[in-house]
C-alpha cells in the first residue's frame, strides 16, 4: 500500500477539570489528510483548504511530526501529504493536533504499523509543539485513541483509556481569536494547596463516575477552580451559555482546550441539540460569527476512510 486517506478528528481537552490531561473525541468536524509515500527523502504538504497554513514541512504541524517519524523508523523515502482542514485553526477543538495525528497514524499505516499508539502520540507532540509551545498531549491522545482518555504523564508518556457511557458533546466555536500561548500566560504559576485537593477530588470523581456511568456525579464533578476562573473573561457571555446549557439539561462543561470554544456534555443526542439552541440564543445577538456542532463522543480516533 502507498497512499492511504485518513479522517482526523476534532477533539476536547481539558474537559473542566482535567486541565492538560483529560481529552475527548468527536466524530465531526475532522479534518481530511492523504498521505502517499514517495521515492525522494522529503515531506511534501498541499492544504486544499482556505487557513493559509504554511505548506514548509518545517513550519507545519503536520511535516514536524511527519519528520519525527521518519527520523524513528529510519526509512530512506519521504511522504506526500494533501490536507483538506475542516476544523478551524485555533478553534480551542484540537486543528493542531488532529493535523499532527492524522500525519503520522497514515504514515504508519503505510509502514505496516511499526509504532505502537503511545509512540505515535509521542512522534505527534514533535508537531503539536510547534502549534502552541508546551509540551502537552491532552489534544493528541484522544485523537490516536478515541474516546476520554487521561494523559498520567507527557515525559515519559503515559495514557490511560477511561471507559465511558453515550454521551453528546455540544460544542460552541466564536469567531475570535485566543492563542494557546496567550491563554496560558495568564494562568496562575502557583496554585493554594485547598485549590489543588479540589481540583484532584474532582478529577478523580469525574473519571469514577465515567467509568460507572454515574451522570449525577459526572456533573458534580465538572468544576474547575484554577484555570476556568483565569480564562472566562477570554470569551465573551461565558457564564451566560454555561447557565443557558445547563437549564437546557447540559450535564456540565465549560471552556474546551484553551478556547474560544465552549463545549457542553448531555446525556443524549436530543438534550445535545436543546443545548445547541441554548447556546444559540445566547450568541445571536452578540453580533460575533460562530458555528455550533453537536457530536457524540466517539469511541474512534483518526480513522482510515
Ligand atoms: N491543555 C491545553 C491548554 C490545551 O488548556 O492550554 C490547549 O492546547
Amino acid at each position: 500500500m502507498d497512499q492511504i486517506t485518513v479522517q482526523s478528528p476534532a477533539t476536547v481537552s481539558n474537559v473542566v477539570c482535567g486541565f492538560d490531561c483529560l481529552g475527548f473525541a468527536l466524530d465531526g468536524p475532522f479534518d481530511e489528510m492523504t498521505v502517499r509515500k514517495i521515492p525522494e527523502p522529503v515531506i511534501r504538504i498541499t492544504h486544499r483548504d482556505d487557513y493559509g497554513l504554511p505548506t514548509d514541512p518545517k513550519l507545519n504541524v503536520a511535516g514536524v511530526a511527519l519528520q519525527a517519524l521518519i527520523d524513528a523508523a529510519e526509512i530512506d523515502f519521504g511522504f506526500e501529504v494533501e490536507i483538506v482542514k475542516h476544523i478551524k485553526p485555533g478553534s480551542g477543538i484540537g486543528s493542531s493536533s488532529a493535523s499532527a495525528c492524522g500525519a503520522v497514524v497514515a504514515a504508519n499505516r503505510l509502514l505496516e504499523h511499526r509504532f505502537s499508539n503511545v509512540e505515535l502520540v509521542e512522534l505527534a507532540m514533535a508537531g503539536e509543539m510547534i502549534a502552541s509551545g508546551s509540551r502537552h498531549a491532552d489534544n493528541l491522545a484522544p485523537c490516536i485513541y478515541g474516546g476520554f482518555t487521561l494523559v498520567r504523564s507527557s515525559g515519559p508518556l503515559d495514557i490511560v483509556e477511561i471507559a465511558f457511557p453515550e454521551l453528546f458533546a455540544t460544542v460552541i466555536h466564536p469567531q475570535i481569536e485566543v492563542k494557546t500561548s496567550e491563554a496560558r500566560a495568564i494562568l496562575p504559576k502557583d496554585v493554594p494547596l485547598r485549590e489543588a485537593v479540589r481540583n484532584w477530588s474532582n478529577l478523580g470523581a469525574f473519571v469514577a463516575a465515567l467509568s460507572t456511568g454515574d451522570l449525577d456525579l459526572l456533573a458534580r464533578s465538572m468544576v474547575d477552580t484554577i484555570v476556568e476562573p483565569a480564562r472566562r473573561a477570554l470569551i465573551p457571555r461565558f457564564d451566560e451559555l454555561k447557565s443557558a446549557s445547563l437549564a437546557a439539561g447540559a450535564i456540565g462543561g465549560g471552556i474546551s482546550g484553551s478556547g474560544p470554544s465552549v463545549f457542553m456534555l448531555s446525556e443524549s443526542r436530543e438534550i445535545a441539540e436543546f443545548v445547541q439552541e441554548a447556546m444559540n440564543i445566547v450568541y445571536a445577538p452578540t453580533g460575533i460569527d460562530f458555528n455550533t456542532y453537536v457530536s457524540r463522543i466517539s469511541p474512534h480516533g483518526v480513522r482510515t476512510v
